[in-house]
């Protein structure tokens, strides 16, 4: 049953209604994405499911789905802005992600998280089982060299 807290917060995937200066914004400054380019973060998004926590109108946390729509999907870009933490609002979020009908029966759903685990483990993820079989062509400073963007 949802809470009186939860429902202040509304959850969409509609694309057009994203505040793309604040996505950019929040990603430019993550560890994960810092300095990611806001044309980058548009192509993404322009490829991505993607879900928007909003709270009277405004946009209060983002979360996108990369997928197949048929056997696997990855989970990226989760946040919240800072003031609005603490509320129950990725939970939100996941449970919309979770429960999003284009997202029924996939055979495998991924996400990487430095230290989030303890949300997502509340719906359903678990770390790998076998780390060694998972290979990853990763370049974490991809947007600080300039070179791409
Ligand atoms: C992580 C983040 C999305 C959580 O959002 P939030 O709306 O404040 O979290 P919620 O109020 O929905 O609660 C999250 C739950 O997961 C737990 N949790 C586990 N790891 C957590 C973490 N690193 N940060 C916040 N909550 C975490 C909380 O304790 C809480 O548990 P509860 O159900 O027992 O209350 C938010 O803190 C954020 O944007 N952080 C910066 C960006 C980031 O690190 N994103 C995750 C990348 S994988």
């Amino acid at each position: 049953m949802k809470s009186k807290k939860d429902s202040l917060y509304k959850i969409s995937t509609d694309r057009n209604r994203l505040d793309l200066a604040l996505i950019h914004d929040f990603l430019a400054n993550s560890y994960w994405a810092k300095g990611i380019p806001r044309k980058i973060v548009e192509r993404a998004i322009k490829n991505s499911l993607c879900f928007g926590a909003y709270r009277d109108g405004k946009q209060v946390g983002f979360a996108r789905v990369i997928s197949d729509f048929a056997t696997i999907a990855y989970l990226a870009d989760v946040f919240v802005v800072p003031e609005h933490r603490g509320r129950g609002v990725s939970k939100l979020i996941m449970r919309a992600v979770t429960e999003h009908t284009d997202l029924q029966g996939l055979r495998r759903i991924v996400l990487v998280t430095k230290d989030a685990h303890g949300l997502y483990a509340q719906f359903g993820f678990k770390p790998l089982a076998n780390p060694e079989n998972f290979m990853t062509i990763h370049k974490p400073d991809i947007y600080r060299d300039g070179k791409v963007g």
